[in-house]
C-alpha cells in the first residue's frame, strides 16, 4: 500500500486525510498549528504526526505528500516535496505564477514523479459525462462554453473572485475543450476590498476557433453553479445545484431546410437527463492519484495541464489588473 502523508488539516485536509486512510496507508500527518492537529492525533493514531513538514520528508518509506495547506504556500511545500524524491497531491492552485508551476513541471518530469493538481471537479461525474458528451461527437461541433459560479458570499480577503472560484471552470474548461487558449482576457471590479475583485467576467479564445466565457462573482442574488457546452447538433448543462438533473441535453439546434433558400432556422427536440453517478468526486481524485504513483496512465499529463491553468490564470490576472 502506498504510503501517504498529508499536510494542512484545515477545513479541506481532513476529506483528504480520511480518503487516503481508506484508499492506502495514511503514514503521517503534518500540521503547522499543534492546536489544529491535536484531534487528527486521535482521529488517525496509527498515523505519525508533525508540526514539521520537513521531518516527513525526512522519511524514506514515505512515497506521496498530499498538500492542503494554504495557497501561497503551495509552491514551496511542493517544491521540497519534489526535491525529497516524494510524488505529490497539491490542491489547486499548485502554484501563483506560470514560471514557478513551470518549474514545478520539470522537477517532477526530471524525476519522473507525479505532481497532480487538486481539480475536483474534473472528477465529477456529471462534467465526466460532459466529456464523453463532447469527444464521442453527440453534441456536434462544439461552439463555445461558459460558466456560471455566483453566489452572495463567501467574501474572501486574499483570493479574489478569479483564482478562488475560476480555478474550477478553467481546469473544466480547458479540460472539455483539451486546447490551450490564444486569447484570455478578464474584466472585473473590486468593490468590497481594495485589489480584491469581487465579479469577474472573461472571456477566452481557442485556436480551433471555439470560444468560453466564465462569469465569476461573490455578489449576487443566485447561486449558480453552471457550466453550459453549446454544440452544433446539441447543447448540454451540468448544473451542481441540481439534484437530480446534473446534466440536460438539449436536442435544439439551429438548422438549415433543404427546400427553403438556405436561412437559418431552429430546431428543438427532446431534453434528456441521464442519470449521474453520485460518488464523491474527491475520493475518484484520490484513487486517480494512487494509481498514477502506482505507474497506471500518463503521470506527466495532469501535471501539464495544471500548468495550462495556472499560465492561463495569469495571463487572466494580468488582463485585469490593465483593465
Ligand atoms: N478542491 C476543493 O474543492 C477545495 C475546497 C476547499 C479548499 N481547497 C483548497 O485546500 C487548501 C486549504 O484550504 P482550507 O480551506 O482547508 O484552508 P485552512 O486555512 O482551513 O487550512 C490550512 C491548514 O494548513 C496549515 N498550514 C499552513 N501552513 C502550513 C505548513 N507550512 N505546513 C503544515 N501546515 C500548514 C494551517 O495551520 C491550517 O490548519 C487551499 O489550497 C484551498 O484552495 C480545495
Amino acid at each position: 500500500m502506498t504510503r501517504v502523508a498529508v499536510a494542512g488539516l484545515g477545513h479541506w485536509g481532513p476529506n483528504l486525510a480520511r480518503n487516503f486512510d481508506d484508499l492506502a496507508e495514511l503514514a503521517w500527518i503534518c500540521d503547522g498549528s499543534a492546536e489544529q492537529l491535536a484531534p487528527f492525533r486521535r482521529r488517525f493514531p496509527q498515523a505519525k504526526a508533525t508540526e514539521r513538514f520537513e521531518e516527513m520528508l525526512a522519511d524514506e518509506t514515505l512515497e506521496a505528500v498530499v498538500i492542503a495547506t494554504p495557497v501561497p504556500t503551495h509552491y514551496e511545500l511542493a517544491k521540497e516535496a519534489l526535491e525529497a524524491g516524494k510524488h505529490v497531491l497539491v490542491e489547486k492552485p499548485p502554484a501563483m505564477r506560470g514560471a514557478e508551476m513551470d518549474e514545478l513541471v520539470a522537477l517532477a518530469a526530471d524525476r519522473d514523479l507525479v505532481l497532480m493538481p487538486g481539480h475536483l471537479l474534473l472528477y465529477h461525474p456529471g462534467v465526466q459525462k460532459l466529456k464523453e458528451l463532447i469527444d464521442g461527437g453527440e453534441l456536434g461541433e462544439v461552439l463555445c462554453v461558459y460558466g456560471n459560479r455566483q453566489n452572495l458570499g463567501i467574501v474572501r480577503a486574499n483570493e479574489n473572485a478569479l483564482w478562488s472560484l475560476g480555478v474550477h471552470d478553467l481546469s473544466v474548461i480547458l479540460y472539455l475543450l483539451d486546447e490551450e487558449p490564444e486569447v484570455a482576457t478578464a474584466q472585473g471590479r473590486d468593490f468590497l476590498q481594495d485589489g480584491v475583485e469581487d465579479v469577474v467576467f472573461c472571456y477566452l479564445r481557442f485556436p480551433s476557433g471555439k470560444i468560453a466565457h466564465m462569469h465569476l462573482s461573490w455578489l449576487d442574488p443566485h447561486k449558480m453553479r453552471r457550466l453550459t457546452v453549446v454544440g452544433r447538433d446539441k447543447m448540454a448543462v451540468f448544473d451542481d445545484m441540481e439534484l437530480e438533473r446534473k446534466v440536460t441535453i438539449y436536442d435544439k439546434a439551429p438548422w438549415k431546410r433543404a427546400e427553403t433558400y438556405g436561412e437559418w432556422q431552429t430546431r428543438s427536440g427532446d431534453i434528456f437527463i441521464p442519470k449521474i453517478a453520485t460518488s464523491e468526486p474527491l475520493r475518484l481524485e484520490c484513487e486517480h492519484f494512487l494509481r498514477l504513483v502506482g505507474g497506471d496512465g500518463d503521470r506527466h499529463k495532469v501535471a501539464r495541464d495544471g500548468a495550462m491553468v495556472v499560465s492561463a490564470l495569469e495571463r487572466l490576472t494580468d488582463s485585469l489588473r490593465a483593465g
